[in-house]
């Protein structure tokens, strides 16, 4: 357990963004002020930003609403329940998609999915972390199986997964967001999201997917002090706008169900064009890093796998399956 039964409390207390005294703290937990000051040094440690102020009490520092399974099981559509096999939030958790990719090693059903407030060990693409503070931004994973077809059925899932986030967001009206190739959530050219997914499974047969989702809603500077990559959140894209975490995150989900559901049988192809619609990299002049190797041209979109084109100086365009892609210079 990440968070005492206390702090939780004091949390949900905590949540209305409204000053409470110590005083009010310590009568609704049944404990001394002094033992409200010691939960809320605990509380700092742990990542969660507060304000102290003198006569006036304690008050986090930006809105906490933490995930509900009940909310975000009643949000879902009848259909979305009936893919879901397993629906879990954990207060903590090493990684979402390690714990799903365990499970789906001892056979776990398709369609279980994780949700976390804190990850521990928060995975990225290419070995990075990614930044996992406790209750200020969205951190799910899904497991889903393919029947047949092996891995390559699961060529430019991660791009079409990538439209659903978008398709998400813009139902919450937060239209300033696009796609980096593969799929990188990008807004006013920084990181806002990603996705990571880890295959496992036969050449030839069945395979089973994790489908990893993290989205920033807000990522306090001092944690984000490790981020190499340009970074912002949805509080800086949309400013004060309140957004609430579990209809986001019951959103997020319901689209990425969509996308898996059918991605067997159809593949990426019906969401080619939508991807295209949300490229920022088209028309850059951008750099392509894989391993050692640098290319250098314009991007030219995707192609109908879903590969990078690239023009080179010397008009000739090619296509790349992988690879980090860099506006001006700067691994973004
Ligand atoms: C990227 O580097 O862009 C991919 C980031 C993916 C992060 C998410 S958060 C939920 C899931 N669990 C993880 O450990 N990683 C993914």
């Amino acid at each position: 357990m990440y968070l005492s039964d206390k702090q939780k409390k004091i949390l949900m207390l905590l949540s209305d963004g409204q000053f409470h005294s110590g005083t009010e703290l310590a009568e609704a937990l049944g404990v001394s002020r002094s033992a409200i000051c010691k939960q809320f040094k605990s509380l700092s440690e742990l990542g969660i930003q507060h304000s102290a102020i003198s006569g006036k009490g304690y008050r986090l520092d930006y809105a906490l609403e933490l995930l509900d399974l009940t909310t975000i099981t009643q949000g879902l559509s009848q259909e979305h329940q009936r893919l879901i096999s397993i629906l879990e939030i954990h207060d903590s958790i090493n990684s979402t998609n390690s714990y799903l990719v365990d499970h789906a090693q001892k056979q776990a059903a398709s369609g279980f999915v994780c949700f976390a407030e804190h990850q521990s060990s928060g995975k990225g693409r290419r070995g990075r972390t990614w930044v996992s503070p406790y209750g200020s931004n969205l951190y799910m994973s899904i497991l889903w199986r393919f029947q047949q077809g092996g891995i390559a059925a699961t060529a430019g899932l991660s791009l079409a997964v990538g439209v659903a986030a978008i398709r998400a967001l813009k139902q919450h009206h937060i239209n300033d967001v696009g796609l980096k190739w593969p799929n990188d959530i990008y807004s006013q050219g920084k990181k806002l999201g990603g996705i990571l997914i880890e295959v496992s499974g036969e050449t030839d047969g069945p395979c089973s997917a994790v489908i990893g989702l993290g989205l920033n809603l807000f990522l306090p500077d001092s944690e984000a002090r490790t981020i190499s990559q340009a970074w912002t959140d949805l509080t800086k894209v949309i400013g004060s706008v309140p957004i609430s975490r579990n209809q986001l995150a019951t959103t997020l989900l319901s689209h990425i169900l969509d996308i898996v559901n059918g991605f067997e049988t159809i593949g990426i192809q019906p969401y080619l064009d939508e991807w295209r619609s949300y490229d920022c990299l088209q028309g850059q002049a951008a750099t392509l890093y894989i391993g050692q190797q640098q290319i250098n041209g314009i991007v030219e979109g995707i192609d109908d796998n879903g590969l990078l084109l690239i023009k080179r100086a010397d008009s000739t365009i090619q296509a790349f399956a992988s690879g980090e892609v860099s506006f001006s210079g700067t691994i973004v």
